[in-house]
């Protein structure tokens, strides 16, 4: 699936988005390394600070289907150009990036901007056990 068409979907999941405290819709559609696209919206809570980014959401889809490589993630909000990973979903998406590395892909009004994950979170953290 080209980027333009994960960008399309990630723009119908913002449609679905529950952000009646922040008015501010997200949406995100991921591609795995196996070729599937799934899609996340963000989804708000009375109590602020459970409120679900639309990339985590999407990530829970991916992972309850199986899949754990995560080659791109499209993310679109009608209310912002370039919206970008929170520091958290970062973090999260991080567990699962392909060993290609994992695209970031946003929307301007000059086209889609793509950046690489290790760019937007250099230092991850990665659980080692001794
Ligand atoms: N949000 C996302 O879903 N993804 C982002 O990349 C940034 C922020 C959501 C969280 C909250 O529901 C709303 O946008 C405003 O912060």
């Amino acid at each position: 699936m080209d980027y333009e068409k994960l960008m399309e979907k990630a723009k119908e999941a913002s449609t679905k988005a529950y952000c009646k405290y922040s008015d501010f819709p997200v949406g995100a559609c991921i591609l795995t390394k196996d070729g599937n696209a799934y899609t996340g919206c963000n989804f708000e809570n009375a109590s602020y600070g459970l409120s679900i980014c639309a990339e985590r959401s999407a990530a829970g889809a991916a992972i309850v289907n199986g899949e754990r490589l995560f080659k791109a993630v499209a993310i679109y909000s009608p209310k912002m150009e370039n919206c970008i990973p929170c520091g958290a979903c970062r973090q999260v998406l991080s567990e699962f990036e392909a060993p290609e590395g994992t695209d970031i892909i946003t929307y301007t009004q000059n086209g889609l901007r793509i950046y690489k994950l290790s760019e937007l979170l250099p230092e991850g953290f990665k659980l080692v056990l001794d």
